[in-house]
C-alpha cells in the first residue's frame, strides 16, 4: 500500500497510541492529537492526507473539527471514529463530507481496508506513485547519450550528486543541452526519488504570483484565498525543486528565495509560523550568472549560495562526437515507436550534421529527426529530408545585394539548379527567421510591403 500522512484525533490515549503503532507498521506517517483544538492546529500546520477523527471529545467536538477541515481543504479524507451504536451521528458527519466511519471497538485491519478504499477513491496518490515508477525508468542515466569525454564527466558527476546529500546545484548551459533531463535523472536516482520533482520556470512567473506559488498561503490571507494552499516548496518537501532560468528571478524574489536556501524555512502568506522544508535545489541558467552579479542584476550572496556545485553543459557544436550517436539513438527509438522503415543516416547527412552549429542543441537535433518521421520518409536519410538551414550549410551561395551585410543570408544551390520560386521562398523563410517571424521587419528586409510579403507567404503555404 502507498504510504500517506495521517492525523489521528481522539481523546483516548490508548486509541491514539494503538492506531499510531499499527499504522506506522503499515508504513504510514502518523500524527496524533488529543483534543479538537490541537487536532485543528496540527491539521493546519501539516495538511495531512487523511484524518481519523473521534466525534465525542471535550472542548470543540469532532463535528466542528470536521467542518473546519472541510473548509480548509475539502479534498481531505476524514474518517469518523464513533462509539458503538452512534450511527446516526456518523451519517450526519458523512453528509458534512466525511469519507466513511468506523465503530468502536474495531479490528485494526479495518483501518487498512478503509485507507485502501479511500486511496482507490481518491486515486491521486496511486497515480502519482505509478508515474514516479515510470519516471524512474524513463530517466535512467543509461539512456542519456554521451560519447564525448566532457559529457561523460558530467554524467559521472551527476551520479555522484544523486547519491550525495548535496542540496544545491547550479547548471549553466544553453537551451536544449540536457539540463532538465539530467536533473530528473539525478532526482530519480537519489534517496529523494519517491518524493516530488517540482519544476518552476522563473521566467514564466509574474512577480506578484511568485510568493503565493512558491510559499503557499493560509485561508483568508487575501480576498481570493478561499482555502489554504501549499506552495511549491512545501509540495516538493523531501524531493527536488528544479528552478529553470534563475537569472530571470526578480531581485525581491531572490531575497525571499535566499532565506529558503539558507535557513530552510519559509512562511505561507498570512501565516506567522515558519514551515521548514527539506529540498534539493537544482537551478539552471543560460546566462553567465557571474556577469549578471557584476552588472548588479543578480544577488552576489545568492550566487555564492547556489554555486556550491557548478556544472557547465557544453553546447552540442562543442562536442561533435555526440552528434551522430545521439541522432542514431533518436532514430532508433522513434523507429520502434512509429514502425517506420528508416534504414539509416546517409554519409552526406552525417557530414551536414557535423558541420551545422545546432543553436537549439539536442532539442533541435531531436526535432529534426522527429520531422523526418512526421514527413513519412522511408529508407536512407538524405540531405533533401533536412530543413534548409541544415541542408544549406556548406553550399556556397551568392549574397543578395540589399542585405549583403547579413552573411547568413544565403540560399542553397546545388548541381541540379534551383528554381527562382524556391529562391524566393527560401529568402522569405530566412528573413522571417532572422526577424523572429516579425512580418513587418521581414518585409522591410526584403524590400517588400507587408501585404506583398503576406501574399507570398500564403502562396508558399508559410501562413
Ligand atoms: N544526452 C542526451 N541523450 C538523449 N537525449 C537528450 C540528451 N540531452 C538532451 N536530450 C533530449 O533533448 C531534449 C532537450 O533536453 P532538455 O533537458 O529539456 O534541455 P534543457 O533543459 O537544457 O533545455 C529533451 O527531449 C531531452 O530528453
Ligand atoms: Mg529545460
Amino acid at each position: 500500500m502507498q504510504s500517506v500522512k495521517i492525523l489521528v484525533v481522539d481523546d483516548e490515549e490508548l486509541i491514539r497510541s494503538s492506531i499510531k503503532q499499527y499504522l506506522e507498521k503499515e508504513g504510514h506517517e502518523v500524527l496524533t492529537e488529543g483534543t479538537g483544538e490541537d487536532g485543528l492546529k496540527t491539521y493546519r500546520a501539516e495538511l495531512p492526507d487523511m484524518v481519523f477523527l473521534d466525534l465525542h471529545m471535550p472542548g470543540i467536538n469532532g463535528m466542528e473539527v470536521l467542518e473546519a477541515i472541510k473548509k480548509i481543504n475539502k479534498d481531505t479524507v476524514v474518517i469518523i471514529i464513533t462509539a458503538h451504536g452512534a450511527v446516526e451521528t456518523a451519517v450526519s458527519a458523512i453528509k458534512l463530507g466525511a469519507f466513511d466511519f468506523i465503530e468502536k471497538p474495531f479490528e485494526f485491519s479495518r483501518l487498512s481496508i478503509l485507507i485502501k478504499k479511500a486511496l482507490e477513491t481518491v486515486d491521486l496518490k496511486k497515480e502519482v506513485n505509478f508515474l514516479r515508477g515510470e519516471q524512474h525508468q524513463k530517466y535512467r542515466f543509461e539512456s542519456i547519450i554521451c560519447e564525448s569525454e566532457i559529457m561523460k564527466n558530467i554524467i559521472s558527476l551527476a551520479k555522484k550528486i544523486a547519491e550525495s546529500d548535496a542540496n544545491t546545484v547550479l547548471i549553466q548551459g544553453e537551451s536544449g543541452t540536457g539540463k532538465t533531463l539530467i536533473s530528473r535523472a539525478i532526482h530519480y536516482h537519489s534517496a529523494r526519488a519517491s518524493k516530488p520533482f517540482v519544476e518552476i520556470t522563473c521566467t514564466a512567473l509574474p512577480e506578484t504570483l511568485v510568493e503565493s506559488e512558491l510559499f503557499g498561503y493560509e485561508k483568508g490571507a487575501f480576498t481570493d484565498a478561499k482555502s489554504a494552499k501549499k506552495g511549491l516548496f512545501e509540495l516538493a518537501d523531501g524531493g527536488t525543486v528544479y528552478l529553470d532560468e534563475i537569472g530571470d528571478m526578480k531581485p525581491s524574489t531572490q531575497a525571499k528565495f535566499l532565506k529558503v536556501i539558507e535557513e530552510k524555512v519559509f512562511m505561507r502568506i498570512g501565516s506567522l509560523k515558519e514551515t521548514s522544508v527539506d529540498v534539493r535545489i537544482i537551478a539552471t541558467t543560460n546566462r553567465n550568472l557571474r556577469e549578471e552579479v557584476m552588472k548588479g542584476n543578480f544577488r552576489e550572496d545568492l550566487y555564492y549560495r547556489l554555486n556550491v556545485i557548478p556544472m557547465e553543459f557544453p553546447a552540442l557544436r562543442n562536442r561533435k562526437e555526440d552528434i551522430l550517436p545521439t541522432a542514431m539513438y533518436f532514430l532508433e527509438t522513434m523507429r520502434k515507436e512509429c514502425r517506420r522503415n528508416i534504414t539509416g543516416i546517409s554519409k552526406d547527412v552525417q557530414g551536414l550534421f557535423l558541420k551545422y552549429n545546432w543553436p537549439g542543441n539536442i532539442r533541435e537535433l531531436k526535432n529534426v529527426i522527429e520531422r523526418v518521421f512526421i514527413l513519412g520518409i522511408e529508407g536512407q536519410l538524405l540531405p533533401e529530408h533536412l530543413p534548409l538551414e541544415i541542408a544549406g550549410v556548406g553550399r556556397e551561395a551568392p549574397v543578395l545585394g540589399s542585405v549583403h551585410d547579413h552573411d547568413e543570408f544565403r540560399f542553397p544551390i546545388s548541381d541540379d539548379g534551383i528554381s527562382i520560386e524556391e529562391v524566393e521562398k527560401e529568402f522569405i523563410i530566412q528573413a522571417l527567421r532572422m526577424t523572429a517571424e516579425n512580418q513587418t521587419k521581414a518585409a522591410k528586409l526584403l524590400g517588400l510591403s507587408r501585404d506583398a510579403l503576406r501574399y507570398r507567404m500564403q502562396k508558399f503555404k508559410l501562413l
